[in-house]
């Protein structure tokens, strides 16, 4: 495990953050001035970086973290134009005019991730690759959704052919969309060689350095935790998710909890392909070659962020899944999971920050395809800023509004409504004598929720339960060992209830709770801010 990367979204490790040199930059301690500050360097903000840096445009990146802290350290590394959402459903909501613009612009991120890496020679193991769409087990019907995917994808101008079934040991899925020319690399590798690639080129990287506050307009910046202050002309939010937009943006997309299990593989006994199916939550696949092996990716068992009472269970699944359809996978090296934001109508929220004057810009919404729409984000925002336009800009235009995406809106804002009465509920548990090491739970104190958890060394740390954002009750996620909120995917640190995503400003409270007796029961517990 490389000492640079920290957790800092759970507690598990993905294979690329255990097989990656992260390059090292200093925190932001005094003001500073770029014409352009971008806040986050996953691969949305780096690529906006890289393309404005190669552009002459003076950059700085703040992030909060170390490089690596966010969700690209916890991609399985798909790169496609054959998107996880189908066609037939973007020609529905965008049609087909949409549909084909979606297409080629996913193309266009696809070789642009191969460019950089020939232009700035780095080593990320990128290759391309088919990809096959398969059918789901058990999944039948009168109209096939192979056939109608076949359909939609050709009228979108993919490449797309139908096979008896992918080759080798992948065999065994039978009938198959075929999609040449999608890729796979190693997601670190490349975003740690983008970062040094900015760093030469001129442009400022800061990282362990938070932004609590974004301007526009004529006195346009960011200001960080520490009172340093970014003064620049245009400012990019590419935190994944934003923090400085309250609500609005956040009824448009949904957070979901992902999960990876990677089994060693003898090299060569699995082709080297990309592959998801059809069932929803559905399953990907693919090979990767890290410098400690060669790996089978599985990953899967989606699940609404807050709203799973028992995530380890989804790495079982997917182990018995991979073991059932892959059996000569060896043993599992690694599990994660990770949180991938779903837009209402499939694709991401790029360009200009709703609500903000027109020099602050946003990217989100990044679906299953983020690295591809991180990438198209870096595209648009960069032409944006460049040239004053993009030919993408209307169709991932943050402020539309997607009519037939109405049904959508309403099944992610209702599905959370319950969760909002939480706070009136009993607690999960009646005393902390009962919870377990390695354990977290809800507690009612009076009129009060605590978030209790004990660490495997039988330490207690106990956090208001209430979400700083719009006060849902948090849950324990026990894979990740944080709390997270049912409502609009809030996450928080299980052990310092620091925040570790968003939309929430900042972290949970830390509270001091009296011994359970009959008088204390009544009586709210104090809070540290
Ligand atoms: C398990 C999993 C598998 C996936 N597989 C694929 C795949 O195969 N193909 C694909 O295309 N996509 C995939 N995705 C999605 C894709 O990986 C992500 O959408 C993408 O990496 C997100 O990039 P980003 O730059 O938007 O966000 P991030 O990588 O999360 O970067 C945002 C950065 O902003 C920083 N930040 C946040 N708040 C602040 C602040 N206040 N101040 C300063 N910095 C801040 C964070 O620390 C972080 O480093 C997957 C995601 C997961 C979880
Ligand atoms: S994330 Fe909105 S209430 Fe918690």
């Amino acid at each position: 495990m490389n000492e640079n990367l920290s957790n800092r979204d759970g507690a598990s490790t993905s294979l690329w953050m255990a097989t990656t040199d992260a390059p090292v930059f200093a925190p932001l301690s005094a003001d500073a001035h770029a014409r352009v500050v971008v806040v986050g360097a996953g691969i949305a903000g780096l690529t906006t970086a890289w393309r404005l840096v190669r552009a002459g445009v003076d950059v700085v990146v703040v992030e909060e973290h170390d490089l690596h802290g966010g969700q690209t350290a916890r991609t399985t590394g798909h790169l496609c134009d054959a998107l996880d959402d189908r066609y037939y459903d973007l020609e529905y909501l965008h049609g087909e005019h949409g549909a084909r613009l979606a297409a080629h612009s996913h193309g266009v991120a696809v070789d642009t991730i191969e460019h950089i890496c020939q232009q700035e020679r780095i080593e990320c193991g990128f290759r391309r690759c088919d990809g096959f769409l398969v059918r789901g087990a058990g999944k039948t019907g009168d109209v096939d959704e192979l056939d109608r995917e076949f359909e939609a994808a050709r009228r979108a101008g993919l490449q797309v052919e139908r096979v008896a079934s992918p080759p080798g040991a992948m065999r065994r899925f039978g009938p198959a969309l075929r999609f040449p020319k999608q890729a796979r690399f190693h997601a670190l590798e490349y975003t740690a060689g983008l970062a040094r690639a900015i760093a030469q080129l001129g442009g400022r990287i800061h990282t362990q350095s938070r932004v609590v506050g974004i301007d526009g307009g004529s006195n346009a910046g960011a200001t960080l935790e520490n009172g340093a202050r970014v003064q620049a002309e245009q400012v990019v939010v590419a935190t994944n998710v934003p923090f400085n937009d309250r609500l609005a943006i956040h009824t448009k997309q949904a957070a979901y909890r992902t999960y990876v299990v990677a089994l060693r593989l003898d090299p060569g006994s699995v082709p080297d392909a990309l592959l998801w199916d059809t069932l929803d939550p559905y399953h990907y696949v693919r090979i990767a070659h890290a410098r400690n092996g060669t790996w089978l990716l599985v990953g899967g068992e989606d699940r609404k962020t807050g709203q799973d009472d028992a995530p380890l269970i989804h790495y079982e699944v997917l182990e018995s899944w991979a073991r059932e359809h892959f059996p000569m996978a060896l043993d599992v090296g690694y599990r994660w999971s990770g949180q991938v934001l779903e837009p209402i109508d499939g694709l991401g929220f790029l360009g200009h920050n709703p609500g903000f004057a027109d020099n602050v810009y946003v990217a989100t919404g990044d679906s299953g395809n983020g690295l591809t729409h991180g990438t198209i984000a870096g595209l648009i925002v960069a032409d944006l800023i460049v040239d004053g336009e993009s030919p993408w800009r209307a169709l991932y235009a943050p402020n539309r509004r997607t009519l037939r995406a109405a049904d959508n809106y309403l099944k992610e804002n209702l599905n959370f409504v319950p969760y909002y009465g939480e706070w009136v509920s009993a607690g999960d548990i009646e005393g902390l004598d009962l919870l377990q090491a390695g354990e977290g739970a809800v507690l009612r104190r009076g009129l009060h929720k605590i978030a209790a958890f004990r660490d495997d060394g039988g330490e207690l740390h106990l956090h208001t339960a209430t979400c700083p954002h719009l006060g849902c009750v948090v849950h324990f996620n026990e894979a990740e060992r944080s709390w997270d909120c049912p409502c609009h995917g809030s996450r928080f640190d299980a052990r310092d209830g620091s925040r570790l995503n968003g939309p929430a400003t900042h972290g949970l409270a830390a509270v001091d709770v009296p011994a359970p007796s009959p008088e204390t029961a009544r009586a709210p517990p104090s809070v540290r801010m």
